[in-house]
């Protein structure tokens, strides 16, 4: 389903550079290992942060059922995609899908995500500037429930004691089609 709604959006082009410039995504099977370990329920307000083309936020909104899907993206490119691709579901077969996904281009580093309850972090490039930035915006969200992340957090950052549980997960990307990616799951105790 969530392959079938880029059918047109993102085509040979868009792979050719994808390709060039290094992009990565996270693959269907990675995406189920991704749901699975965060937990992700009606409740969820889920944040990709670094969402390229979408597909993973669409994963969540369509097969997690979550209560709210967003992506943050700086690339106009990819984020235009995203749009695209949210376009060609059938709001008749899913509605409400326009409420429940949200597609923003920005950076995240400069974003609000108080709201979020579960977040995915591609961090494979990030810098560590970035993911101190990020962990410290997501010391203030109050429900937040769990992290998945490639990078492992930075140390001693004080979102460790907020979310003190950790765990391996592994998760397919397409940038390794050999082996699976090993993320680091956070969470906060009392929701084991
Ligand atoms: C490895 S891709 C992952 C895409 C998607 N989350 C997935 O897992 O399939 C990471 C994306 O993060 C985006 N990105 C990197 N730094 C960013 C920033 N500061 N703000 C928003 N997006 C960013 C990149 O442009 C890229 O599209």
């Amino acid at each position: 389903m969530v392959e079938k709604v880029y059918d047109g959006v993102s085509p040979g082009l868009e792979s050719r550079i994808n390709k060039e410039r290094g992009y990565g995504e996270i693959t269907v099977t990675g995406m189920f290992a991704m749901a699975s370990a965060l937990q992700l329920d009606q409740e969820s307000i889920f944040y990709d942060l670094g969402s390229g083309l979408g597909k993973l936020v669409l994963f969540a909104a369509l097969t997690c059922n979550v209560r709210r899907a967003v992506g943050h993206e700086i690339s106009e490119r990819r984020h235009v995609s995203a749009v695209a691709a949210l376009a060609h579901i059938d709001s008749e077969h899913h509605p409400g899908i326009s409420e429940t996904v949200c597609f923003k281009q920005a950076d995240f580093t400069q974003e609000d995500y108080t709201d979020a309850t579960h977040v995915y972090l591609a961090s494979l490039l990030y810098t560590d500037d970035t993911l101190v930035k990020v962990c410290d915006k997501l010391c203030a969200s109050p429900g937040l429930k769990a992290v998945l992340s490639i990078r492992e957090l930075p140390l001693g950052n004080p979102l460790l004691r907020k979310l003190p549980t950790q765990k391996q997960v592994s998760v397919r990307c397409s940038w390794d089609v050999e082996r699976a990616t090993s993320a680091t799951l956070y969470w906060a105790s009392h929701t084991e």
